[in-house]
């Protein structure tokens, strides 16, 4: 690839000669990444991995509220609409044009099918327009990898929960861009449930930081919601009882006539999920001895999570990483950090490059 700092007029602070800071910055790695895997349009510019220049998200939620929940064919027609400006919106803002750009890494999956294909034609195009290399990048990757933005010491190897949306995975973080899951939910994912819940007592979409901020004013102990175990997997999850079990709550308290109080009742479906979560991820620091534990995707910027897991990790003598809440929920910061350790590592996609809806970590 040309030297992008080359046509500013012979070095980029413009004196002519090239200076060490000059030298430096031609080396750094610049990746623009762009992530529309389900209802967040969103690009970044991300440079040597871990330092954000922008990162911009185009939320769809409002769109999708009156549905309760999100609309593939809504969310596929609204990323095409808006991608061109994210993008732009992004380069901007990091004071870059495409041609700065070392490699585009895209989210190439797992998500919805017709939103991953927008985002992935467009890095593809812009790829191809701009000879730039292209990097797939794994969602769940990327949901991980957000956890180096702003830890800058935290290295591999260690263990995460990413619990989102559509996901609850117990991950061991070999190195950079080597995964093992050794635990995953058998029905629901974590933010599934909160949905659920959130709907069932009238919260409305999106559930998960509407229980959280409902459940400041609950008792977590008011009910008591099954905490469930996988008989085979220690490590493994099931949300799909304790969603059924406060459906049932509701139900009986309707016959009985009896009134539902909608912030305990958030509070204590909150508390059984934390539990889980928590008791879950621990008992795998101790067997596997990891001195470093993280959480990552939306759920992770749950605060009643957030404070249980601090606890839990210093009582386990374990470091405790969490990304911002930002860096949490979907966004293409954390596809362009992961995109940089592909990338190092050697990894190109070529035009072929597809979406793929059901993609497994580690494929
Ligand atoms: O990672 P994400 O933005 O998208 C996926 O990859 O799925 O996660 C979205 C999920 C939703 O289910 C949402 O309800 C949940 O994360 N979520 C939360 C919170 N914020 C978002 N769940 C619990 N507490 C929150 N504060
Ligand atoms: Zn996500």
């Amino acid at each position: 690839m040309e030297d992008p700092w080359m046509d500013s007029g012979g070095g980029r602070n413009g004196k002519g000669g090239m200076s060490g800071l000059a030298k430096m910055e031609e080396k750094a790695t610049w990746i623009l990444a762009i992530e529309s895997s389900c209802d967040e349009t969103a690009a970044a510019v991300v440079k040597d991995g871990r330092e954000v220049l922008s990162n911009v998200i185009y939320s769809q939620i409002e769109l999708h509220t009156i549905y309760g929940g999100v609309v593939p064919e809504i969310a596929s027609r609204k990323h095409i609409e808006k991608i061109n400006q994210v993008v732009q919106a992004a380069l901007d803002q990091a004071g870059k044009k495409l041609e700065h750009m070392t490699a585009i890494a895209v989210t190439y999956g797992p998500g919805l099918v017709g939103p991953l294909l927008i985002g992935v034609s467009f890095a593809k195009a812009l790829s191809f327009a701009g000879g730039i290399p292209l990097v797939g990048v794994h969602h769940i990757e990327g949901h991980i990898n957000a956890n180096y933005i702003e830890h800058k010491e935290l290295e591999p190897p260690f263990a995460c929960l990413v619990a989102s949306g559509g996901h609850s995975h117990l991950v061991m973080v070999k190195d950079y861009g080597e995964y093992e899951v050794i635990g995953r939910t058998r029905d629901d994912a974590a933010g599934e449930a909160f949905d659920k819940v959130a709907r069932a007592i009238g919260l409305g979409y999106p559930g998960g930081p509407k229980i959280d901020k409902v459940s400041k004013q609950g008792n977590p102990d008011a009910i008591h919601f099954p905490r469930a175990k996988v008989v085979e997997s220690a490590y493994d999850f099931s949300f799909s009882g304790l969603k059924s079990a406060v459906l049932n709550y509701l139900n009986s308290c309707q016959m009985k006539g009896e009134e539902v109080n909608q912030a305990d009742v958030a509070a204590s479906f909150q508390k059984a999920v934390v539990d889980v979560l928590v008791e879950h991820s621990m008992a795998a620091v101790r067997e596997y001895g990891f001195r470093k534990f993280a959480i990552a995707g939306g759920v992770a910027s749950n605060s009643s999570l957030r404070e249980a897991f601090v606890e839990a990790c210093r009582k386990e003598g374990a470091a405790f990483y969490s990304p911002s809440p930002i860096f949490c929920t979907d966004n293409a910061a954390m596809i362009g950090t992961a995109g940089y350790y592909e990338f190092k590592k050697g990894v190109r996609h070529g035009y072929d490059l597809n979406a793929v809806p059901n993609l497994r970590l580690g494929e």
